[in-house]
């Protein structure tokens, strides 16, 4: 039978969910590196902002009312990274009854609706007892994430057959234990080589575990199991042979070194490399590489946000041909810079669609002709007016009809596009810009006591999309204004 194309929305649960010490819950590492690192950049600065995440969008308390939201969107998948400490909050073996619970009645809500729960297991936040016990820089993780899968086949598994095990192993790892910049807030080359054969180690023991509960019967037969992974596709900033080459190496780190492993069973040589050069006393067993092999996962989520523009060169800042100075990577000749002619998000993203369909072919071609392949996160973060009666987020809406666009023009040149989740469902914690960095189709007001929700003119166009199935992308400002005054007439008590 020929499967739906997917319209959905992404989300995550340490970004909106709150409750963090409710339903008998422990810290997680993003809780601890929030607290600790508190810092709020003045208004209208597009800067990074590090806030509490305790009450967040509070989707804990307000999941029955988001559910509501998202019948009148008419969505048909929710993908939503889960928290594994609120399962397992004190340990690998103790699973805590009011956090499965929560995932069953939210997931039981969704399905009401008619709505595919997408659920990712491991999105950054590492529970705090695991962290004190070595995080994933110890393969004992490996068991403790063998029971916490175990436990969400077992209590969930009949609610969806599409599940993902991580977001972005690439930014968890290379920002966790190389920049320092994300939780747990490390520098150490070791520990990034441990981490990250640790993250697919789990990988390929999640998908035994998924294996097994098919076998029971917990999960149905079709059911995928997918990688979810931000590549962003370079542009050679030049047509000249070594910045083309430099593309070729940064794909080599930033595509193969993060795919390969979990769909190959391989790592690629500019690890083992970097492993070699650093002097880093760290060996794989022939045992876990054939683990590796035994237990590929099935397919690719992939958040495309951006490309980037890569250099061999080694420039000075030139304010007249680069907006920000050249960021120099590990890899020798490789470097990023941001052309002043391109277009950027106020906070120096690049927005760009062109690569889109060229770099889903490429995974196609290095992965499998007919591997699924589904655009889990691309969204648009902007300071948006939030002081009218209509929230008009056109440049939002620009920004995801181009990238639907190219989407679907992927899947008609023969990509086995399966669906397309934006990001994000509603207003976040941003990890680069906290609550300012807007990303919702629908608004949270994080100073109101009950988290106000209000759908902003990109709700009024999304639900278009999906009901004519992304066949009209075009619209009218004037239309989308209508209608969602029109939504608006019906806001009451239920959505808010
Ligand atoms: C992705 C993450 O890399 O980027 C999300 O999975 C994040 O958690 C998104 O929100 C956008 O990044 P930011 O920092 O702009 O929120």
């Amino acid at each position: 039978m020929k499967k739906e194309f997917i319209f959905s929305v992404s989300t995550n649960a340490f970004q909106i969910e709150g409750a963090r010490s409710l339903g008998g819950r422990t810290d997680s590492i993003w809780d601890e590196f929030t607290k600790r690192n508190f810092y709020i950049p003045a208004l209208g600065k597009a800067e990074r902002e590090i806030n509490s995440i305790e009450i967040a969008a509070d989707f804990y308390h307000k999941y029955k009312t988001d559910c509501r939201i998202m019948d009148k969107l008419g969505l048909k998948g929710f993908v939503y990274n889960m928290d594994w400490t609120r399962i397992f909050p004190k340990d690998e073996n103790y699973i805590n009854p009011e956090g499965i619970k929560f995932y069953i009645d939210l997931f039981e809500e969704l399905n009401k609706y008619g709505i595919k729960p997408i659920p990712i297991l491991f999105h950054w936040d590492t529970p705090l007892w695991a962290e004190i016990r070595g995080g994933f820089e110890n393969p004992e993780i490996i068991q403790w994430f063998k029971n916490y899968v175990e436990c969400c086949f077992k209590y969930l598994g009949k609610y969806t057959d599409i599940w993902f095990v991580n977001d972005e192993n690439s930014s968890f790892a290379q920002s966790g234990y190389i920049t320092g910049d994300f939780p747990p807030g490390k520098k150490d080359k070791t520990a990034f080589v441990k981490v990250l054969h640790n993250l697919n180690m789990s990988a390929a023991v999640t998908m035994e575990e998924f294996k097994k509960a098919k076998d029971k019967g917990l999960l149905s037969k079709e059911s995928i199991l997918g990688i979810d992974h931000d590549w962003s596709p370079p542009v050679p900033y030049t047509d000249s042979k070594e910045d083309i080459e430099a593309c070729e190496k940064y794909n080599e780190w930033w595509k193969d070194l993060y795919l390969d492993p979990n769909l190959k069973g391989e790592y690629p040589k500019v690890f083992l490399e970097f492993i070699k050069d650093n002097k880093i006393d760290v060996t794989f067993s022939k045992e876990d590489l054939q683990y590796l092999k035994n237990n590929k996962l099935d397919f690719i989520g992939w958040n495309y946000y951006r490309p980037i523009y890569v250099t061999a060169n080694d420039f000075e800042y030139d304010e007249t041909k680069f907006i920000s100075p050249l960021s120099k990577t590990h890899l020798k000749n490789v470097n990023f810079v941001q052309p002043i002619e391109k277009k950027y998000t106020k906070w120096k993203w690049p927005v760009d669609n062109t690569k889109l369909v060229e770099g889903a072919k490429r995974l196609s071609k290095d992965y499998g002709k007919n591997i699924p392949i589904m655009i889990i996160e691309n969204g648009f973060g902007d300071f948006d007016d939030k002081s009218k009666d209509l929230i008009l987020d056109w440049d939002r809406i620009e920004y995801l009809k181009d990238h639907i666009q190219e989407t679907l023009r992927a899947k008609e040149e023969g990509v086995n596009m399966i669906g397309y989740s934006l990001w994000t469902y509603c207003d976040i914690f941003s990890p680069s810009g906290g609550y300012r960095k807007d990303y919702g189709l629908v608004s949270v007001d994080f100073n109101s006591p009950i988290r106000e929700r209000k759908p902003k003119a990109s709700f009024a166009w999304y639900k278009k999309i999906i009901e004519n199935e992304g066949k009209e992308l075009e619209y009218s400002q004037s239309e989308i204004i209508s209608d969602l005054t029109g939504i608006l007439k019906d806001w009451d008590i239920f959505y808010k």
